[in-house]
């Protein structure tokens, strides 16, 4: 099949062309071409904004793809103008949301795909409108089109989370044999994906029938809890028996400016664990295969190669987040024991 990928550079897109090369798809990526690509001669390259309705249009009419898997659709408008584009023509459309939709606490957990949408700030809420535009679409029988709703998902090209989102110092931290802040007891359920098992739940689902019209979790093989988690990636560094300090979330969510706390805040302090059986069902190829130990040390290998690691010592906050903590869980046992 021929298919024409909205991004293609990034993290889960580099991933996605992959699977997609790996399966005998011809494939053409669509970028403002701000980022190297390592395809080679094995992919078509077309240069533009996805925000410039005429080029990406013209994308279309150059490629006529089987496919379009849109990587990069924020906002409902973006998505209207696939939508206007691809509707009647039969084309596959797949679009890559997030389980931020399902906003949090969820109930129950794992949440399966009809786990009411109560979405998690702007950026959920604007992919549930995408999502219910494609179910109009859909429901309307213009247009044949596919949900992705992956999770954390992580691997080469891009950084570990830790409460703080995104974390460029979390590898230095945990070489340095620092302690790290856990929300909560630890015992919070979160869900990692791999990148080429998230890809490749894409790549498989292209053309299929028995996807359209539907929404797909797309995660790893293993929930894991919170302490799991950093010991898992500790493990995965050389260093076993790093410290978790457990600070209670609200505390950290009350004391702390809301541009640091906005990821505890929105997710990490929730459980977050997600069923893949429909995607499974639907797609019975496709396993997520790719273990936590793996997935860590070829993402570490990634970011060593790539010199993403910075320097912990640039970061305060943690240090000055548990010394506060310890000094205040003195004082609750000194008040306490009189
Ligand atoms: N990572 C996660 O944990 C996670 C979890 C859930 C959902 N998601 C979803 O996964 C998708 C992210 O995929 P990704 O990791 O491949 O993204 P990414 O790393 O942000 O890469 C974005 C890709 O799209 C291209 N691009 C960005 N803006 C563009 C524009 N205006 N016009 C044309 N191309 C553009 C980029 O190339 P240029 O910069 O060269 O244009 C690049 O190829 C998003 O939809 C996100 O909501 C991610």
């Amino acid at each position: 099949m021929r298919a024409l990928v909205i991004g293609g550079t990034g993290l889960i897109s580099t991933a996605v062309v992959n699977r997609l090369l790996a399966h005998g798809h011809e494939v053409c990526i669509f970028t403002r071409g701000q980022r190297p690509d390592g395809f080679g001669d094995r992919v078509r390259r077309l240069k533009g904004d996805r925000d410039g309705a005429e080029a990406l249009k013209g994308g279309f009419a150059s490629v006529r793809p089987d496919a379009v898997i849109d990587m990069v659709a924020m906002r409902p408008e973006q998505a209207q103008v696939c939508i206007d584009a691809l509707q009647g023509s039969g084309t596959h459309y797949l679009f890559i949301s997030t389980v931020c939709v399902y906003g949090g606490p969820l109930s129950p957990v794992p949440a399966r795909e009809d786990h009411p949408r109560a979405y998690v700030g702007d950026y959920g809420d604007r992919k549930t409108r995408i999502e219910e535009l494609l179910e109009g679409a859909w429901a309307s029988g213009d247009l044949r089109s596919t949900t992705f709703r992956p999770s954390y998902t992580y691997g080469p090209g891009g950084l570990f989370d830790s409460i703080w989102g995104r974390d460029p110092f979390l590898v230095d931290r945990i070489r340095k044999r620092r302690p790290l802040i856990v929300p909560g007891d630890g015992l919070n359920l979160w869900h990692p994906g791999f990148v080429e098992d998230v890809g490749e739940a894409v790549a498989l689902s292209v053309g299929r029938e028995s996807t359209f019209g539907k929404a797909y979790n797309a995660n790893g093989p293993r929930v894991m809890t919170h302490d799991e988690y950093f010991k898992s990636m500790a493990e995965g560094l050389g260093v076993p028996g790093v410290e978790l300090v457990h600070v209670p979330a609200e505390w950290l969510v009350a004391a702390l400016p809301a541009e640091n706390t906005r990821f505890l805040r929105d997710i990490f302090r929730h459980h977050v664990a997600f069923d893949t059986t429909a995607l499974r069902r639907d797609v019975p190829e496709w396993s997520p295969k790719v273990d936590h130990a793996e997935g860590v040390a070829r993402t570490v290998a990634w970011l060593d190669r790539e010199g993403k690691n910075r320097d912990c010592a640039e970061r305060g906050l943690d240090d000055q987040v548990l010394q506060a903590f310890h000094r205040a869980g003195a004082q609750f046992s000194s008040e306490l024991k009189g």
